[in-house]
């Protein structure tokens, strides 16, 4: 111990409670050698003039190289580079060995894939305690790949996991994917009726995940199984039916912070699915060829709060085709999506059926098929011995 009353395992205990974002500060020696170094102590510094910094420790010979070129690239690792980062805390000799680079604009190492990268020139390194404070006069930035950076914390590797909860995903994924053996047959006999696709999904934390589906003969199915979107505002809204008060309180919360407009959708969307016992979006076009590729994409590569802004600029243009629509009987209805809700033994809905895909078809045919796909999720629930609230079953058209 040194300096003062902490000692140095409680100081890295204590201090490991912190979570950092990981990056490799990369140069290149005076033989062109790729050198660089793992920190965890990257940040940015000022905005004007834009300055970003780290702290290498002093004794790091790595450093030391970078130190004399003079310039530096930050390369800001994602979620899914763990073993990248690995390889670069190998002796320094060995760090660059069979690992992909190109040359960056100042000539510095830049990994693929990486979040992104800084070109700097190193502008100060000023000593503080074991370590230097070095800071980079920023050149150059360029996002490469918007995704989820990789997290250190506790000593561990990890992911960024928006304000979401966690939920026990096994069990309801299990539950849904045995609640299906039960109406396998009718799915598939809705699908042939309505040519379209019937698709069972599951919530998992704030996240809808297929886990069964069936197609009629003129559908190519599309629906992956397993693939996930999450349950954005004005998205989600039959998972609601049944809630607690705190869950519809949380998604409406999301729906605010997306604006007056969303909101307003958002609430329409929640009351018609209450009202109705089932919800149905008929923005085919909006929803199906820009929407839920753009949604399913943010579940593979993860919630970004970036990703999230850019999905509801996408809902905000598709304004009003999101609204929900009292059907006329005899008008066309292209691309029209139906879900209802599969409530368990406790009334929550955990799983829900959605009815999608089917070529362009008159009101009144959807309030029929409306009203198949609730048969069918009152035959799902009664396999699971779900006790329905007979306020939301969808009267018969
Ligand atoms: C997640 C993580 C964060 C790190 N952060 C720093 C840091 O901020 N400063 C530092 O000097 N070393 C840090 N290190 C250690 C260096 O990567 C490595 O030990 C150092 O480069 C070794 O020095 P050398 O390159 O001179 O051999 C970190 C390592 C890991 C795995």
């Amino acid at each position: 111990m040194s300096g003062g009353a902490v000692d140095s395992a409680a100081f890295r205990q204590a201090l490991g409670h912190h979570p950092t974002g990981v990056a490799l500060i990369s140069s290149t020696d005076a033989d062109g050698e790729p050198v660089g170094m793992i920190v965890g102590t990257f940040t940015s510094v000022s905005l004007d003039p834009p300055l970003v910094g780290f702290l290498p420790a002093r004794d790091s010979a790595s450093f030391a190289a970078i130190r004399k070129s003079g310039r530096f690239t930050v390369n800001i690792l994602a979620h899914d580079q763990e073993d990248i980062c690995r390889a670069l805390s190998r002796p320094a000799d060995q760090r660059f060995e069979g690992l992909a680079w190109s040359p960056s604009g100042n000539g510095a190492p830049v990994l693929p894939d990486v979040v992104c990268s800084i070109d700097c020139s190193l502008e100060a390194c000023t000593p503080a305690g074991d370590h230097y404070f070095v800071t980079g006069s920023v050149e150059s930035l360029e996002i490469h790949r918007p995704v989820a950076p990789l997290l250190f914390f506790q000593g561990g590797f990890g992911g960024f996991v928006p304000g979401a909860f966690i939920a026990p995903s096994d069990a309801i994924v299990a539950e849904g994917v045995q609640t299906v053996q039960h109406i396998r047959d009718g799915m598939q006999r809705l699908a042939h009726a309505a040519n379209g696709e019937v698709t069972v999904y599951a919530k998992v934390a704030d996240h809808a995940v297929a886990v069964a589906t069936v197609a009629g003969p003129d559908v190519p199915t599309s629906t992956i199984l397993g693939s996930k979107w999450p349950l954005t505002p004005p998205f989600g809204e039959v998972f609601l039916i049944g809630a607690p008060e705190a869950e519809v309180e949380q998604w409406m919360n999301r729906a605010r912070s997306a604006g007056e407009e969303l909101l307003r959708t958002s609430r329409e969307r929640l009351d018609h699915a209450r009202k109705h016992g089932w919800a149905g979006s008929y923005a085919g076009d909006t929803r199906d060829t820009l929407l839920f590729p753009a949604l399913t994409e943010y579940g593979v590569d993860g919630v970004t709060p970036a990703k999230q802004r850019e999905i509801q600029a996408m809902f905000r243009a598709a304004g009003e085709d999101l609204r929900p629509v009292d059907l006329e009987p005899e008008r066309q209805y292209q691309g029209a999506s139906l879900v209802v809700p599969i409530r368990d033994r406790h009334g929550r809905c955990e799983l829900m059926l959605r009815l999608c895909r089917i070529p362009p078809v008159s009101g009144s045919r959807i309030e029929v098929l409306a009203d198949e796909l609730c048969r069918l999720t009152r035959e799902a629930e009664r396999s699971v011995g779900g006790s329905p609230d007979p306020r939301i079953l969808v009267s018969s058209p």
